[in-house]
């Protein structure tokens, strides 16, 4: 891979041990993908956050890079593995707690905005067309290339900071135009009416075409979060990080139809809800949780309403960024949610917390949270409309 003079300056370790460190690591990508040159990023997200996931090997790499480095480009967080300040009442334990405030504290050290979200997009972190990022959290991946238009790959979190503290990515995959043009042309025949049927239309898509990036037509309508919840799905259950709607997603109006062709209709989104869903012992649900990925301001305005003069009887979270919930105490929505028990967990959610054994069971409207809770956490899920959540907690039972 091409390197300019002050490129290659980095790589020496003129510029101190932790550009060294991510030069090397970009360079080493750039030669395993193929790319010709380093290019300009505007906006980085990081993953990697939680300790439940880092452990203490994590931890150590970031203390090591703190030492003398610095994030040229807006870089902000995935979510912790905890509130940051709320933890103790989600039942954290101190010494999780500990350990996650140091992996804060090491990313701020490195000039990071210690915010953790995954939907970065909502809270100012947010691309414009065309523009090169370097994003990790495949939900948000997915958007920022498909509903934005910006340009990322799916970072590692090592290579999320390596671009964080250089500016830079290597150029390939989802930046170059060739490697953007749908493969399979999705002709749906139904209309999608709630967040689940989203949902699970990117769980089809995940079985039925696997990775290769569809053209989806017959969509006519989505509100932002569907799309947030279809960027989540289509990335767990199929592994695309890219997806074009036509007439709704920017890039849908200059691509080719693909030849292949598939149609999904009602009996198909049904069937993937029965999938998703787990069968359950009687009705009795211990866990509702709300938030994957993290609930916008909106979807806070609907719970607050549903939840007017209503009493929770299980442990029911939203997880949201911070500043969203800075938002809903604004406007009221926050008194009102936790009058009815519900806990904001901000900065983290349902499947970087380590919750495994707390819970049996999740109801969620989350296709995302349904494949993690199983196969992370081991609970039964139930997924359906925030409606149906919202009744589920307020009866301490799930009914369809
Ligand atoms: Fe976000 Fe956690 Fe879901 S990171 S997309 S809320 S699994």
């Amino acid at each position: 891979m091409y390197l300019t003079k002050e490129e290659e300056k980095m790589l020496n370790g003129e510029y101190g041990e932790a550009t060294r460190k991510a030069m090397e690591i970009l360079v080493a990508l750039g030669d395993i993908f193929g790319a010709d040159r380093l290019i300009e990023v505007s906006s980085v997200q990081v993953a990697g956050v939680s300790y439940d996931n880092i452990g203490d090997a994590g931890l150590e790499f970031l203390n090591e890079l703190a030492k003398d480095g610095k994030v040229k480009v807006t870089t902000t967080l995935n979510p912790a593995g905890m509130d940051i300040e709320n933890w103790k009442s989600l039942g954290i334990s101190e010494e999780f707690a500990e350990k996650q405030i140091q992996v804060i504290e090491a990313f701020k050290k490195l000039g990071i905005i210690p915010t953790c979200t995954c939907v970065p997009y909502l809270i100012g972190n947010l691309p414009r067309f065309g523009e090169h990022i370097a994003w990790s959290e495949s939900s948000a991946v997915a958007f920022a290339n498909s509903v934005i238009g910006a340009r990322t790959n799916r970072e590692g979190g090592p290579s999320a900071l390596a671009a964080a503290l250089t500016g830079k990515t290597p150029n390939y995959g989802l930046h170059l135009d060739e490697n953007r043009q749908p493969e399979v042309l999705v002709k749906v025949k139904t209309n999608l009416k709630f967040i689940p049927e989203f949902g699970a239309l990117g769980y089809v898509l995940g079985k039925r075409i696997g990775n290769k990036i569809p053209l989806i037509v017959g969509v006519k309508h989505t509100t932002t979060e569907e799309l947030k919840s279809l960027s989540a799905s289509i990335a767990t259950y199929g592994g695309t990080s890219i997806f074009h709607i036509a007439k709704i997603t920017p890039e849908s109006k200059k691509i080719k139809r693909p030849k292949e062709k598939i149609e999904v209709d009602r009996k198909d989104i049904e069937n993937a809800l029965k999938e998703i869903n787990d069968e359950i012992e009687g009705e009795d649900i211990d866990f509702v949780c709300v938030g994957c990925p993290h609930a916008s301001i909106k979807e806070i305005e609907k719970i607050a309403k549903l939840l007017q003069n209503k009493k929770v009887k299980v442990e029911t979270w939203i997880t949201t960024a911070r500043f969203i919930k800075k938002l809903a105490d604004e406007a009221g929505y926050t008194k009102i949610i936790e009058e009815a028990g519900v806990k904001f967990a901000c900065d983290t959610c349902m499947v970087v917390a380590p919750l495994k054994g707390r819970f049996k069971t999740l109801v969620t409207d989350s296709a995302k949270a349904c494949y993690y809770g199983k196969n992370k956490n081991n609970f039964k899920v139930k997924i359906g409309t925030v409606e149906e959540c919202i009744n589920a907690a307020v009866n301490g039972k799930w009914k369809k």
